[in-house]
C-alpha cells in the first residue's frame, strides 16, 4: 500500500485547499472491499444529488455537508461522502507516517531558515501562482451566516477584517455579493506579493476594499484599522501557516480590534488530514507543523487544541484539566459538536460553534479513498 500511497499523493500541489479534487489518489483499494453492484437511481435517497453532471465528474461545493455514507451503500457510487470517521487502515497508515515523519525532522539550519522570514516563502509562493487557482466560494456564506449579515443592503456602517487574505480569493466573492455601499472590507496578508495581486485584481474597488500588508503575529494593527471597530474577522486556512509561537499575538491581536460581541469566522487544516498524512522525510517541524515543499508552514490542529487557544488558554494544557493528585479528566471527546468545556481564567473569546469537518473523497475509476479533515469555528469577543 505505502509504495503507491506515496507516488500518489506527490502531484498535490500547496497550498492546496480544494487538494482533493487535484489529487489522484490516496491508495487504500486492498482495504476497501469490492462492494459495487450499481445502485440504481430509484433507490438513492433524496438527500443525494441526482444530477449525473455532479455525481460523475465532481462535487458541487453546495452539497457539502450533505451526503452520509450509510450501511449497504456502494462507497464509490459518488466522489464524496460527508462526516465520514477515517477507517482504521487509514488511521494505521497515518500513525505510521507520523511516526516516519519525525524520525526524519527539518534539520536545525533549515528550521531557522523557514521561521525567520516566513513571507519571503509566501511571496515566491504568489510570484508563482498568480492565476486565481481556487474555486468560487458560495460555501462561506452558507457556513458564516455574519457574512450575509453585514453585506445586507441596510446593514449600515460594518467592517470585516480578512487576515491572511491571500490572493483574495475570499474577498472578492464577498465584494461580488455585496449590497452594503457602507461595507468596508480590510483584506491584509504579510506577503507583499498577495497584497499587489490584490490591488491590480479588476474587482479591487477602494470605495469598499482595501488591501495592506500586515503580520498578525506583529506588534502593530493593521493600517486604517482601530480597536474595537471590527465586526468580523475572517481567518481562512491562515492560522495553519503561523508557528506555535504566534498564536497568541496573533489572538490578542484579532481580540483587540474587534468590538465586543464581534465574530471571528474561521476554517482551518486537522489533524490527520491527508495534506498532513502524505509529508515524507525531511518535513516534520514539530509535532503537527510541517514545511512545505515550497518553505510556506502549515499546522493540523486538534479541535480542543483550538477552542483552549481561542479561549486564552496558550502554551500547555495546565493545572485546570488535571486533578490535584495529578490524574487527568477524562479526555474530552474530539469530535464531539459541544464547544469545549475548557475555561481561561478570563476568556478572550466564548466558543460559539466549533466543529470537525470530514469528507472522505473516492476516486471512482481507480477505487481509491481519501480523508480530509478540516475545523471550523466561530469565536466571539467577551
Ligand atoms: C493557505 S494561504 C490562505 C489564503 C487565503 N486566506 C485563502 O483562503 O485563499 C495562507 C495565507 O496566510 C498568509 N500568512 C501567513 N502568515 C501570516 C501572518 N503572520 N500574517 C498575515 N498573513 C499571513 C500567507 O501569506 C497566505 O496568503
Amino acid at each position: 500500500m505505502t509504495a503507491t500511497l506515496a507516488a500518489a499523493v506527490e502531484v498535490v500541489p500547496s497550498p492546496d485547499l480544494e487538494l482533493a479534487e487535484k489529487t489522484s489518489a490516496l491508495t487504500v483499494q486492498e482495504t476497501i472491499p469490492e462492494t459495487g453492484t450499481e445502485t440504481t437511481t430509484g433507490q438513492i435517497p433524496p438527500h443525494r444529488s441526482h444530477d449525473p453532471q455532479y455525481n460523475m465528474k465532481r462535487t458541487d461545493p453546495f452539497m457539502f455537508g450533505s451526503r452520509y455514507l450509510d450501511e449497504g451503500d456502494d462507497v464509490f457510487e459518488f466522489n464524496a461522502w460527508d462526516h465520514v470517521e477515517t477507517d482504521d487502515a487509514y488511521k494505521e497508515y497515518s500513525e505510521q507516517q507520523f511516526a516516519m515523519q519525525r524520525a526524519s525532522p527539518v534539520s536545525d539550519f533549515d528550521k531557522n531558515r523557514f521561521n525567520s522570514d516566513p513571507a519571503r516563502f509566501w511571496n515566491l509562493f504568489y510570484k508563482n501562482n498568480t492565476a486565481n487557482f481556487f474555486k468560487n466560494r458560495k460555501w462561506l456564506q452558507q457556513e458564516f451566516p455574519v457574512l450575509h449579515t453585514v453585506t445586507a443592503e441596510d446593514a449600515g456602517p460594518k467592517i470585516v477584517l480578512e487576515v491572511g487574505a491571500g490572493a483574495g480569493n475570499t474577498a472578492f466573492p464577498i465584494l461580488a455579493h455585496n449590497k452594503n455601499p457602507k461595507l468596508r472590507l480590510h483584506a491584509c496578508d504579510f506577503s507583499k506579493k498577495a497584497v499587489e495581486v490584490m490591488r491590480s485584481h479588476a474587482e479591487y474597488n477602494t470605495e469598499l476594499m482595501q488591501a495592506d500588508v500586515w503580520d498578525v503575529a506583529s506588534e502593530e494593527l493593521p493600517p486604517g484599522v482601530e480597536e474595537n471597530t471590527v465586526d468580523v474577522v475572517l481567518m481562512i486556512f491562515i492560522f495553519s501557516a503561523l508557528s506555535p509561537l504566534q498564536w497568541e499575538r496573533a489572538v490578542r491581536n484579532i481580540h483587540r480590534v474587534l468590538k465586543p460581541g464581534g465574530e471571528v469566522c474561521f476554517r482551518d487544516y486537522g489533524r490527520g488530514d491527508l495534506a498532513q498524512v502524505r509529508f515524507k522525510k525531511g518535513r516534520y517541524l514539530e509535532e503537527n507543523f510541517y514545511i512545505r515543499g515550497d518553505g510556506t508552514r502549515v499546522y493540523f490542529f486538534e479541535k480542543e487544541e483550538l477552542a483552549r487557544i481561542w479561549s486564552g488558554v496558550f502554551g500547555e494544557e495546565t493545572s485546570d484539566s488535571e486533578d490535584k493528585d495529578g490524574t487527568s479528566e477524562a479526555t474530552p471527546d474530539p469530535d464531539s459538536q459541544e464547544p469545549s468545556a475548557i475555561k481561561a481564567e478570563s476568556p478572550l473569546f466564548d466558543i460559539e460553534e466549533l466543529g470537525v469537518d470530514r469528507r472522505m473523497l473516492v476516486n471512482r475509476a481507480k477505487k481509491l479513498k481519501m480523508y480530509r479533515c478540516w475545523m471550523q469555528g466561530r469565536f466571539r469577543k467577551k
